[in-house]
């Protein structure tokens, strides 16, 4: 399995799509991105025997189903979802993974950063859908 940061199109990011205000954009930076994004910091562990498989796996997975640097393939239901998705995943503490919090602490979101995403998304999903 490589491990790929794929080059990135600035029209295609969500920066370029959505208005992304600078609280979500440092969220995502802090605890997405390694995983949903072509931006991924490679971890020292993901040189390293059957955890590197479990990493990379992981973020070839994450960048499957929502790839915020790749977020000009979505049509406007799917940016819909996606947005709702991502506050679902963050309040019911499933994102970001937990194998993820252990080993980088700083990506840990508190209930501030949680109502923060989901502010932001439930903003932009309303906002999307009146375009
Ligand atoms: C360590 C890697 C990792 C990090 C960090 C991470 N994710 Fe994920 N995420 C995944 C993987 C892997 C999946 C696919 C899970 C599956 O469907 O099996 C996923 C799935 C998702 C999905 C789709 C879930 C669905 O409805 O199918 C959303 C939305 C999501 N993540 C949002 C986020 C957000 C928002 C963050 C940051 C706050 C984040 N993730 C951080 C690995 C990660």
């Amino acid at each position: 399995m490589a491990k790929t940061n794929p080059a990135i199109d600035p029209t295609q990011t969500i920066e370029s799509r959505l208005q992304v205000s600078p609280q979500a954009e440092a969220i995502f930076d802090r605890s997405c991105n390694d995983c949903h994004s072509n931006k991924t910091r490679w971890p020292w562990y993901s040189n390293v025997g059957p955890v590197s498989w479990l990493v990379i796996s992981d973020v070839n997975d994450a960048r499957r189903v929502m790839n915020l640097s790749e977020w000009g393939a979505y049509d406007k239901d799917k940016q819909s979802r996606r947005l709702r998705d991502m506050c679902e995943q963050v309040q019911d503490g499933q994102m970001p993974l937990n194998i993820y919090t252990q080993l980088h602490p700083g990506s840990k979101l508190s209930a501030e950063d949680k109502q923060t995403l989901c502010d932001w998304a439930n903003s932009e999903r309303a906002r999307i859908s009146s375009l």
